[in-house]
């Protein structure tokens, strides 16, 4: 380990709602590692000098909302992964030079994999385009699974950006599926699993639901990105139905686990990570 560079950490803006200091410390105390993770709140106009800064000493950084895509043009290498998904939300700084990854597709197929959904040749649908549902679509298809995507009317040219993009990089068909509760009815009726990768649900709307329940058959498995609450309306309703329901805490904790693996090479304590996080949210 380069002692000098142990310090790590998340930026955004806002960032006050972020988890992420709270379970990466929880890892170092447990298994006795000298790292320090805090929360930076910054601002677009001040991106490239904090990277700049962070080249210097730090270890690595998570990136979220809303500067996963700006942060790229200020990374001097990206990964093949983070490339295709167009998003970095994971930095490893090393030698004065920072490289970007992207955790989150990989985190939501490992949250489905552990609550033993399979993927391949199974037929999803994403609600939502947003940076998210970039993330999750490429790493699904990449999985071999078949994605429909459906995002509101008003941007859906983001759906029709992504499914292009899909297609151009990974030479795979995703459908874009109109917002309107009769066409998303109609595909339900095809797929096995349904992702709500949008943030209606999450705290303090937390009695928004994105579609009405009424129209998802018993027998599609429903995934909520979103974990606070860590039961939405949304899988609340399903499971009260009958559907199997998968929430948001195992895709941040996977997601958390893959940037351990990038920055320090060790095999996370994921039950650890799960239970620092579900606490915090009671
Ligand atoms: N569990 C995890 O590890 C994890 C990881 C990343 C993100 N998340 C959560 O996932 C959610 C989305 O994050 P993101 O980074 O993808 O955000 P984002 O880039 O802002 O994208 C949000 C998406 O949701 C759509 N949307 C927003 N409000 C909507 C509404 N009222 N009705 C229908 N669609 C709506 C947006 O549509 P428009 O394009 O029309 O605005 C967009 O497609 C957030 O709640 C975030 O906390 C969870």
């Amino acid at each position: 380990m380069n002692s000098k560079r142990n310090k790590l950490g998340v930026m955004g803006h806002p960032i006050k709602h972020s988890l992420s200091a709270v379970m990466h410390n929880a890892v170092f105390r447990e298994l006795g590692l000298d790292y320090t993770y805090k929360s930076f709140d910054v601002i677009k106009e001040h991106l490239e000098d904090f990277i700049d800064r962070c080249k210097e000493d730090f270890l690595g950084l998570n990136v979220t909302i809303p500067h996963k895509v700006e942060v790229m043009k200020f990374l001097d290498e990206i990964n093949s992964e983070a490339q295709l998904i167009g998003a970095v939300n994971t930095i490893k700084f090393e030698n004065e030079t920072a490289k970007g990854f992207n955790t989150d597709g990989i985190g939501c197929v490992k949250a489905l994999q552990e609550s033993n959904v399979s993927i391949k040749d199974k037929k999803i649908l994403i609600l939502g385009a947003g940076g998210a549902a970039r993330a999750i679509s490429f790493q699904l298809v990449l999985e071999g699974a078949d994605v429909s995507i459906s995002n509101r009317k008003q941007r859906r040219y983001m759906a029709e950006d992504l499914s292009r993009d899909i297609k151009e990089k990974l030479d795979r068909d995703v459908k874009i599926v109109d917002f309107s509760i009769n066409k998303i009815e109609e595909e339900l009726r095809q797929v096995d699993i349904l992702i709500n990768a949008t943030p209606v649900g999450m705290f303090p709307n937390i009695n928004e639901i994105i579609i009405p329940v009424d129209i998802i058959p018993r027998d599609v498995i429903v995934m909520d990105i979103v974990y606070n609450p860590v039961e939405t309306r949304l899988l609340r309703e399903a499971k009260m139905k009958g559907c199997k329901v998968v929430n948001g805490v195992g895709m941040f904790v996977h997601q958390g686990a893959e940037s351990l693996r990038i920055w320090l090479g060790i095999k996370a304590p994921i039950e650890l990570m799960r239970e620092t996080v579900l606490e915090k949210l009671k």
